[in-house]
């Protein structure tokens, strides 16, 4: 199935025009804008949020230009991006640096890289057939520096708080973000606070963020309050907010969309599908595909997809309603990572759907589940919020949305050993067919050779 190609908004809509002077340090290049109220913000301004009617920030950069100062023509950029790849030294190797232009021009010596990125695009045929889409590609996530999505986003906060002098980075977290501030804070030698859900992050995440020697504060309530204990906190306290609602956060993020569009020749596929949670993501994806339409380094907009856990899909309802109303929900669900019930970049993310003709839907917990075993048992791996990407296709190739031959790029956003407790339970199972159980044997080869002739037995 093809979409429409969408009219791209003219440049100047959505970056600097040429010639603007006057302004602070770095603001030639970028300056923070309230989405809400369009007030301008310097580049170096810490506030968490618009200080005028408390809307959400984002950045507006200048094109890239050439060293005359004449904004560079697609191929250009294009080009630009290639000779990054093979950088020495390393520095814009990295697959969120290379972008930098689009990202954070300027960043320069101030840059707490990894690196990070450069996930590979798979293609499993056992995935594709349980999907039933055979042009589906997986862009593997879980495999950045603290194995999720989150060090794209915080390769660049982090870099910010540097620019700054910020004196310590907070966020609240479901555990990935924790687990990616903890190692970028550590690095750039910042003092790191989060706030996590208590009992409710999954062990992997936990323990990255204990290692790397974050200040771990486990709060007596679900993640929504942890997020509304951050802001106060940040507020109050002046430490620097680094959840996504930081703009700089969602800069980093897109390179996730700029990153796959390089690896398809800039061949924008028909869809693209994310797990979605506090809308971070679906907000930064949409930011990445509205520029890149507008540079002309893609022709056409893939639709974005967008899957909610069923237990924690208040944006789902939204979307089934064109957006009339905002919800909030008590939030439960298996995968972790998205047990969210009232995400905090909705505005942004209502309008990435809408710009891409997108799509929100939902995967329960037991679809989150069995397409984990899929991807799992196909040797790719992955946590189970990750998982609901593949569900979502599943589920939208079933509805007749997804034709089998359109080109589908799902996101998996964490690596498999983020969650090990729900993995070792699921696989002592024993109403799961699919269980894995571990087999308690004497140590004897001939215990060994009876548990051989059993599995070729069932593989026969
Ligand atoms: N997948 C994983 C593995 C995540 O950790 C998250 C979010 C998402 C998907 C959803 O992304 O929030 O941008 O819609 N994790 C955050 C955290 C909330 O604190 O680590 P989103």
């Amino acid at each position: 199935m093809t979409t429409p190609a969408s009219h791209p908004l003219p440049l100047d809509a959505l970056f600097l025009p040429a010639g603007v002077t006057g302004l602070p340090m770095h603001a030639e290049q970028s300056v923070q804008r309230c989405a809400a109220c369009a007030q301008l913000l310097s580049p170096l301004d810490a506030a968490p949020d618009c200080p005028r009617c408390g809307g959400l920030l984002e950045i507006i950069h200048a094109p890239p230009r050439d060293a005359g100062g004449a904004t560079l023509s697609a191929t250009a950029i294009k080009q630009q991006f290639e000779q990054h790849c093979c950088a020495r030294p390393l520095g814009h190797a990295s697959g969120v640096w290379r972008f930098e232009s689009l990202v954070m021009p300027g960043a320069g010596p101030s840059i707490v890289s990894h690196p990070e990125g450069n996930t590979p695009l798979l293609s499993r045929a056992a995935i594709s057939r349980y999907t039933g889409c055979e042009g589906l590609l997986i862009k593997h996530e879980g495999h950045n520096p603290t194995g999720s999505f989150k060090d794209r986003g915080m390769t660049v906060g982090t870099t910010q708080a540097v620019r700054i002098g910020a004196r310590a980075v907070a966020c609240a977290s479901t555990g990935n973000t924790s687990a990616a501030l903890a190692s970028y804070a550590a690095q750039a030698g910042i003092p790191g606070l989060v706030f996590v859900p208590a009992g409710k992050i999954a062990l992997g995440k936990l323990a990255q963020t204990l290692a790397y020697g974050a200040r771990t504060l486990l709060v007596k309530g679900d993640f929504d309050a942890c997020l509304k204990l951050v802001q106060q906190a940040s507020r109050e306290l002046g430490i620097y907010l680094l959840n996504s609602i930081n703009p700089w956060r969602v800069e980093g993020q897109k390179t996730i969309v700029f990153e796959l569009l390089q690896q398809l020749g800039w061949n924008a596929p028909d869809f693209i599908v994310l797990p979605a949670g506090n809308l971070g993501n679906t907000a930064a994806f949409g930011k990445a595909l509205r520029e890149a339409n507008a540079l002309g380094l893609i022709t056409k907009m893939p639709r974005l997809v967008s899957v909610q856990a069923a237990g924690a899909a208040p944006f789902a309802r939204a979307f089934r309603e064109d957006f009339a109303a905002r919800y909030t929900v008590q939030a439960e669900t298996i995968a972790t990572a998205i047990r969210i019930g009232d995400p905090a970049s909705w505005d942004r993310a209502v309008r990435a759907i809408r710009e891409t003709n997108g799509i929100v839907i939902t995967a329960d917990d037991q679809a989150i589940i069995d397409a984990k075993l899929t991807i799992d048992g196909a040797g790719v791996g992955c946590e189970p919020a990750s998982a609901a990407s593949v569900a979502g296709v599943r589920q939208l190739v079933r509805d007749g949305i997804i034709g089998t031959h359109d080109t589908v790029v799902a996101v998996l956003t964490g690596h498999v050993l983020k969650d090990p407790g729900m993995l070792v339970e699921l696989h002592q199972r024993d109403d799961e067919v699919r269980a894995n159980r571990p087999i308690e044997i004497e140590p004897s080869v001939r215990a060994v050779d009876a548990v051989l002739r059993e599995m070729h037995g069932s593989m026969s």
